[in-house]
């Protein structure tokens, strides 16, 4: 059995189906359960669940969405699923990075020019708007756009046509404006490098892009369609799988690159070990020290109220404090309290080890269990030394 099918489906498969199913108007592919139209969209957490069905309810309207997300979290692939379930599928989905184009060469990019617009403007040239038009335009990093093309851009959304550089014929922009941005907006605006009536535009239908480290739940999901696309690609005789003490320090790591960084990781893996088990000594070191379940429940907790502490000095003021379990909080889309525990578990003896360079007498007494009976539970559960030549 797949490590992804160890999870439960969740409830919102009913809610969408039965929301397809009260207006065929909103059906993208008739008699076909929602979860389909999104083969390319991994992930079964609350949170993507929810964003797939508004994704589902807005394809077919014309309405400027603005979405929402870090680096990575799938802003690029929820705009292109959104453009494919609409009406203008048959015509072209036309992704530009408005921060990775100098000013100077944004506007061409976006508006096309002609001949002779500026020097080197050989010959006329479309632009996005016009190669995107019938179809779906995605603004990335629109909040890098600069303010004299802000001011452009909300001409051609608000009288849907526009002009080339160095034209003066005006054309048509039939085209669906989705805007993503990963910087904080309301800080742009106050700041004056954001245009607030721009944003009002934009901001018609937006979707929020949860991190990864807030929707952990897709994480197993996620590895196990990297693994088996990149098993693929590199056509191993013997697949890659990873060890299950691999799977949970996967999933407790905080994946600050998001989903690209988690797809990267895996083709790399998969590189290097060519075949076989990937063990938790496969793993970069910023992932086999990542922060433990307990940790990352205390950075939830208001700044201020506790101070992120090294595991054991955690354990000892808890154990210290009277309410050991006060600090924690419970996420709001709940746990696997079994697999919790033995994660937490799991992931202080690997800390213990680390820190005591695998000596397991010191190691034990750190976590205030007798030798043998940290040496059963490292057997138990199969946690591998980090660094196995060092022996005690
Ligand atoms: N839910 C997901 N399921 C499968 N792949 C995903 C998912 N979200 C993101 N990806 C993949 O992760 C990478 C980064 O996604 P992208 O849409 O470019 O992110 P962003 O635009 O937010 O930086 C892409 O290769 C994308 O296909
Ligand atoms: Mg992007």
């Amino acid at each position: 059995m797949s490590t992804t099918d160890k999870i439960q489906q969740n409830s919102h498969t009913t809610e969408a189906a039965s929301l397809f199913d009260s207006d065929a108007s909103q059906q993208p592919i008739s008699g076909t359960n929602w979860r389909d139209c999104f083969p390319e969209i991994i992930g079964r957490s609350p949170a993507i669940a929810d964003i797939l069905i508004t994704v589902a309810k807005i394809a077919r309207s014309d309405s400027a969405v603005l979405i929402f997300g870090e680096s990575g979290t799938g802003k690029e692939l929820i705009a292109s699923a959104l453009h494919r379930l609409s009406n203008r599928s048959e015509k072209r989905f036309v992704p530009i990075n408005c921060s990775a184009i100098p000013e100077n060469l944004l506007e061409s990019e976006l508006f096309g020019h002609e001949k002779g617009a500026f020097t080197g403007a050989t010959s006329r040239r479309a632009g996005h708007f016009e190669i995107a038009n019938g179809g779906t335009i995605l603004l990335d990093e629109i909040g890098d756009m600069p303010l004299r093309l802000q001011a452009k851009l909300l001409r051609v959304l608000q009288e849907k046509q526009f002009t080339s550089v160095g034209g003066s014929h005006l054309k048509q922009a039939d085209v669906r404006v989705v805007a993503a941005t990963n910087i904080d907006l309301d800080k742009a605006i106050k700041e004056g490098r954001f245009r607030l009536d721009l944003f009002y535009r934009l901001n018609v239908l937006p979707i929020t892009l949860p991190p990864l480290r807030d929707r952990k739940a897709d994480i197993v999901d996620l590895l196990d369609h990297f693994l088996s696309i990149a098993n693929r690609i590199h056509n191993l005789s013997s697949p890659c799988y990873l060890s299950d003490t691999a799977i949970e320090l996967l999933c407790s790591y905080e994946w600050p690159g998001n989903i690209r960084e988690l797809q990267n990781l895996i083709e790399r893996l998969v590189i290097l070990k060519n075949g076989g088990e990937i063990s938790t000594e496969h793993l970069p070191l910023e992932i086999r020290r990542s922060l433990s379940p307990i940790e990352s429940d205390q950075k939830q907790v208001s700044p201020g109220t506790m101070p992120l502490a090294p595991i054991s000095q955690t354990i000892q003021g808890n154990i210290a404090a009277n309410h050991p379990t006060d600090r924690l909080t419970l996420p709001s889309e709940g746990i696997n309290l079994t697999q919790y525990i033995e994660s937490l578990e799991n992931k202080m003896i690997l800390e213990a080890l680390e820190r005591t360079h695998h000596n397991k007498n010191q190691a034990a007494k750190l976590l205030g269990l007798n030798r043998t009976t940290l040496v059963e539970r490292i057997k138990k559960r199969k946690i591998a030394p980090l660094n196995p030549t060092i022996k005690t």
